[in-house]
């Protein structure tokens, strides 16, 4: 089986009314401190943080969609809950393909990742963010955490449980894409998962590339998806798919030899819905823009019927050149970006160079 294994292949979800991912904050406690985090994670629980019982409702909730999404418990630290084995087990019991991203703390032990193996988790997310600890490290702001996170992706390897690695492109670690590839060569991971950073939570705009970095980027993203043994998908930078279309289609690849895309026009609050650690039902972990609120309301009826779920749906609300580009059902930009950037959660994405050719700027 090639590393587009049937898993991996695009699904046929109906983005109107099932999500692909949906995001579970369990927590926003966290042991590291993050200059880019948008989580705004803090050493201690929120005394408002969703009850044992709340989550398992919510859970719940998830498997009226539908189409099942996949859950990903994510944070914070999920490891900072102590009911985390409990929710997990009730996920994969009701079926819920169910991943989930620690942070690379001491609590990610060997036994809790064979615990991980054992109650179903679908896949274990990892970050990495540089290719060695000194870069690493001072993202982070926590000497070891580097070695933490690989001995972790260790243990899980060992454990046969399925690994992703996720890194957060910044200037600092820009230069180093080629040697985080082939680091991630030897570790046996299914996905590198690339997060071009949104100015949100703590995340300083200082801290973001520039659109013709973004393209340099791109390029070797897609010179490395090439040789490399794992899947690489973006996050938050959905004009990666533009890019790859545009040297699929120069390089006259037959359909049949071009990526499959994992979520052609995922996007925040397409096919993407995240639910805060108190409640609160987002687009997306990275655009916090009020829709609902659980257990007052039910996420799916959000998901489906909030005005601005549905507009972010409708690529006829984009603005200035995403709305005239030809890859925007496919792209639109990253919709949580231009919100941070702008206020305007339709502005045109900032950090893409491509002009269509249709834009009246263009045209004259
Ligand atoms: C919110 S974290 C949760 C998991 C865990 N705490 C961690 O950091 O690995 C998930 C991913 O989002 C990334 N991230 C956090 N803030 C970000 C931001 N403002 N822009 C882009 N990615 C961000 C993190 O680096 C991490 O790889
Ligand atoms: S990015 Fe992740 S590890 Fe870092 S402070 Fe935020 S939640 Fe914690
Ligand atoms: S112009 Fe907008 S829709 Fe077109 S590729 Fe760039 S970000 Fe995507």
């Amino acid at each position: 089986m090639t590393k587009y294994g049937r898993r991996n292949r695009p699904r046929g979800n109906d983005f109107r009314r099932s999500p692909m991912l949906v995001f579970y904050e369990v927590t926003q406690a966290c042991g590291l401190e993050c200059k880019h985090c948008r989580a705004c994670a803090q050493t201690r629980a929120h005394p408002d943080e969703l009850s044992t019982r709340e989550s398992l409702e919510l859970i719940d909730q998830l498997t009226n969609f539908p189409e099942p999404p996949m859950l990903v418990l994510t944070g914070g630290d999920p490891f900072c809950r102590d009911d985390i084995f409990q929710l997990i087990d009730y996920a994969t019991k009701a079926g819920l393909e169910t991943s989930i991203t620690p942070s690379a703390t001491p609590l990610v032990t060997q036994e809790a990742v064979g615990r991980l193996k054992d109650s179903g988790i679908h896949r274990l997310a990892i970050s990495l963010d540089g290719a060695d600890a000194a870069t690493h490290d001072r993202f982070r702001g926590i000497e070891g955490s580097f070695s933490r996170s690989l001995e972790i992706l260790r243990d899980a390897r060992e454990a046969g449980l399925p690994t992703q690695v996720n890194t957060t492109l910044t200037p600092d670690n820009y230069g180093q894409i080629g040697a985080m590839a082939e680091m991630l060569s030897s570790l046996q991971i299914t996905l590198w998962s690339v997060f071009f950073l949104v100015p949100v939570g703590r995340a300083e705009f200082a801290l973001r590339l520039s659109a013709d970095e973004y393209e340099r980027a791109f390029q070797q993203l897609w010179d490395e998806s090439r040789r490399q043994p794992y899947l690489i998908k973006t996050t938050e930078a959905p004009h990666y798919r533009r890019f790859v279309m545009q040297q699929e289609r120069s390089a006259k690849l037959p359909s049949s030899e071009r990526t499959p895309f994992q979520a052609a026009g995922l996007n925040d609050g397409k096919g993407v819905v995240f639910v805060g650690h108190t409640g609160e039902i987002y687009p997306s972990g990275f655009m916090p823009i009020l829709c609902g609120q659980f257990p007052q309301q039910n996420v799916v009826t959000v998901y489906q019927n909030s005005p601005l779920f549905q507009d972010l749906r409708d690529v006829n609300r984009l603005e200035g050149k995403c709305r005239q580009c030809e890859y925007r059902t496919i792209c639109g930009g990253s919709r949580a970006r231009a919100y941070a950037v702008t206020g305007n959660p339709f502005a045109e994405e900032d950090d893409c160079v491509y002009i269509p050719p249709s834009t009246p700027a263009l045209a004259n």
